[in-house]
C-alpha cells in the first residue's frame, strides 16, 4: 500500500484525508482523481500541490477508460473512493448526478480494481445508509441498509456492489461508515457550515422543522484517521462504523455556533421540514475501538472549532457563497424563509 488513487480527494474530507496521508506515511504517493463539481476546489489542497509525492488528475469516475489509464500510468495500487455527490437536500431536487457517481462510479472503480488485481479498495459510506434510527437502538454494521432518501439509496447501492466484488470476485475491499463530518473546507451548504456563515453575516439560520433532529457531528480528522486505521489494520471484506458514538439535537448545535460566534439567537427561523427528513442517526463505533480509534473532539469542541474557523477564513468561503451558489440557496430556501417572515 503505497501509492493511492484517492477520488474525491478535491472535496472537504477527501483533502484532508490527503494532506494528512501525506503527512504521516513519508513514502505514499497520492494522486487526486475529481471531476471538480461544484463540490471540488483545488484551494483545498493549497498545502500539497507543491508536494512532490502529490498528483492531480481531472476526470470523472464514471470514466472508465481515464480511471484505467491513470491507475496503470501511476501503477495505483489502492483506491480510496471519496466522490460522490453528497447533499441529501440536492438529491431531492435531481437525483440524476447521484445515480450516475455514487453508483455507476463506484461500479466503474470496483471493475478496474478488478481487472487491474489492486491491492485494496475502499469505499467511502455513511450512517445514512442505516435510514431513521429509533430512541434506544445503535446501528451496528451487521445490521440491514435501510435507505431513505435519494442520495442514501445511492451510497446503500455502492457499498452492497462494493460487497457483492468481495463475494464474487474476492476483491480486497473494505467499507467505512460515516456520521457527519464537520471541520475545514466543507461546502457551505451543509449545515454547520451554512449557519456558521450566515451567522457571520447577520442572515437568517433555516432550522429545518423542529430542530430537534440528532446527528453525532464528528470532526474530520477524527474520521480521516479512522479510515487511516482501517486501511492499515482493518479486516477485509468487513464494514467499520465511524462516529463518536454520541448525538446532539440539531438547535442544540445550533445554540454552540451562535454562541462561538457571539450571535443572537433572534437569527434563528424555523422553516419547511425537509422531506422524508430521517429524525436520527446512532451509530455502534465498538468495532473501530476494537482497532484502537478514539475521537479526540467531542461533538461540541468540533462545531467550535469548525465556527472559529470560518470566522477566520473568509477568503475560502465568501467567494463561493457569492457564485453559483446564490441560486441555490434561492431554490431551496427563498420560500421557506419568505413563509418563515
Ligand atoms: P464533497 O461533496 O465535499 O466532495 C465530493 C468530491 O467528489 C468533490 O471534490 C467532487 O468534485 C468529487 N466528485 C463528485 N462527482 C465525481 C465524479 N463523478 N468523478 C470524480 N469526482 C467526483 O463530499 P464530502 O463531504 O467530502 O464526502 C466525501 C465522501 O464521504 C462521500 O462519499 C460521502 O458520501 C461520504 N460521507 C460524507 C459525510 C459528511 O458528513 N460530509 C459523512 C459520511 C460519509
Ligand atoms: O450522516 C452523514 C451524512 O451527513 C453524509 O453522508 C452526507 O453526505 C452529509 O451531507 C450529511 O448529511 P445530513 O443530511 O445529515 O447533513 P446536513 O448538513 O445537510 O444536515 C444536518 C442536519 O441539519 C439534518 O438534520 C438537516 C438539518 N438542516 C440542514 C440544512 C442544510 C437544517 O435544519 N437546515 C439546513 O439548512
Amino acid at each position: 500500500m503505497k501509492n493511492f488513487l484517492i477520488t474525491g480527494g478535491a472535496g472537504f474530507i477527501g483533502s484532508n484525508f490527503v494532506v494528512s496521508l501525506l503527512n504521516k506515511y513519508l513514502d505514499y504517493h497520492v494522486v487526486v482523481y475529481d471531476k471538480l463539481t461544484y463540490a471540488g476546489n483545488l484551494e483545498n489542497l493549497l498545502q500539497v500541490t507543491d508536494n512532490p509525492r502529490y498528483t492531480f488528475v481531472k476526470g470523472d469516475i464514471c470514466d472508465a477508460t481515464l480511471v484505467s489509464e491513470t491507475v496503470q500510468k501511476h501503477q495505483i495500487d489502492t483506491i480510496v473512493n471519496f466522490a460522490a455527490e453528497t447533499h441529501v437536500d440536492r438529491s431531492i431536487m435531481d437525483a440524476d448526478a447521484f445515480m450516475n457517481t455514487n453508483v455507476q462510479g463506484t461500479y466503474v472503480l470496483l471493475e478496474t480494481a478488478r481487472k487491474l488485481g489492486l491491492e485494496r479498495f475502499h469505499q467511502i459510506s455513511t450512517d445514512e445508509v442505516y435510514g431513521d434510527v429509533p430512541e434506544g437502538i445503535a446501528s451496528l454494521e451487521s445490521d440491514p441498509v435501510a435507505p431513505r432518501s435519494p442520495y442514501a439509496a445511492s451510497k446503500a447501492s455502492g457499498d452492497l456492489m462494493t460487497l457483492a466484488f468481495y463475494t464474487t470476485y474476492q476483491l480486497p475491499v473494505t467499507i467505512t461508515r460515516g456520521a457527519n463530518n464537520i471541520g475545514p473546507y466543507q461546502y457551505p451548504e451543509k449545515v454547520v457550515p451554512l449557519f456558521a456563515t450566515n451567522a457571520i453575516d447577520n442572515i437568517p439560520l433555516p432550522v429545518y422543522g423542529d430542530g430537534r433532529q440528532k446527528r453525532d457531528y464528528q470532526y474530520v480528522l477524527d474520521h480521516c484517521r479512522a479510515v487511516d486505521r482501517v486501511l492499515h489494520q482493518g479486516k477485509i471484506g468487513e464494514i467499520y462504523n465511524i462516529g463518536t458514538g454520541h448525538e446532539m439535537e440539531n438547535m442544540t448545535m445550533v445554540r454552540i455556533i451562535l454562541d462561538t460566534l457571539g450571535k443572537p439567537e433572534s437569527l434563528i427561523r424555523h422553516v419547511e421540514d425537509r422531506p422524508g427528513h430521517d429524525r436520527r442517526y446512532s451509530l455502534n463505533v465498538e468495532k473501530i475501538q476494537d482497532l484502537g480509534w478514539e475521537p479526540k473532539h467531542s461533538l461540541a469542541q468540533a462545531i467550535e472549532l469548525t465556527a472559529q474557523w470560518y470566522r477566520d477564513n473568509e477568503w475560502w468561503w465568501r467567494k463561493i457563497k457569492e457564485g453559483d451558489f446564490q441560486t441555490y440557496y434561492e431554490a431551496q430556501y427563498g420560500d421557506r424563509l419568505r413563509a418563515a417572515q
